[in-house]
């Protein structure tokens, strides 16, 4: 049973300024929670512009990459680590689409936000930026592991 916990899949989920100050936080965790999802890690913080240039790194070309990043670091974020089977796939499914105008009703976007700069939410887009991320928002110490209820859901 350790052993499998030490294998679970884990995700970066962040709640970002927007959603924090709209007060979507209890909203958005209960989202991932009911679906059987395990908290693993979560913290609040306001990251620096520097930070969010590194947590954004993959998209310094893109147009929208300063506008991002001072977003990202204009407020509270939630930072968390979620964990669970398919947690990476599934969570970015409970997400929706980047552009909140083509997230499905039922989505956090889709129920939640209007415009893509505004999207309320990030996750790790896959297995190797979700380690990555997990890495530079969290120390290894920061992240719990514990046997939760939600356990019986994947057995
Ligand atoms: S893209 O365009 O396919 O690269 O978009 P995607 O990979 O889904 O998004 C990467 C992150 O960039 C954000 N994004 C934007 N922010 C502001 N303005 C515009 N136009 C824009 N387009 C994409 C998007 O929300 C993703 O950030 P996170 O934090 O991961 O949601």
């Amino acid at each position: 049973q350790e052993a499998h916990a030490a294998e679970m899949e884990r995700t970066f989920i962040a709640i970002k300024p927007d959603g924090v100050q709209r007060g979507l936080i209890s909203e958005i965790v209960s989202r991932f929670e009911r679906k059987g999802f395990k908290l693993v890690a979560i913290k609040i913080v306001i990251p620096s512009k520097d930070f969010a240039e590194r947590h954004y790194h993959d998209l310094k070309e893109r147009p929208f990459f300063n506008g991002l990043c001072d977003f990202l670091s204009s407020g509270p974020v939630l930072a968390m680590v979620w964990e669970g089977e398919g947690v990476i796939k599934y969570g970015r499914k409970l997400i929706g689409a980047t552009d909140p105008q083509k997230s499905e009703p039922g989505t956090i976007r889709g129920d939640l936000a209007v415009v893509v700069g505004r999207n309320i939410i990030h996750g790790s887009d896959g297995p190797e930026t979700a380690k990555d991320e997990i890495n530079l928002w969290f120390k290894p110490e920061e992240l719990v592991n514990y046997t939760s209820n939600a356990e019986n859901i994947f057995h």
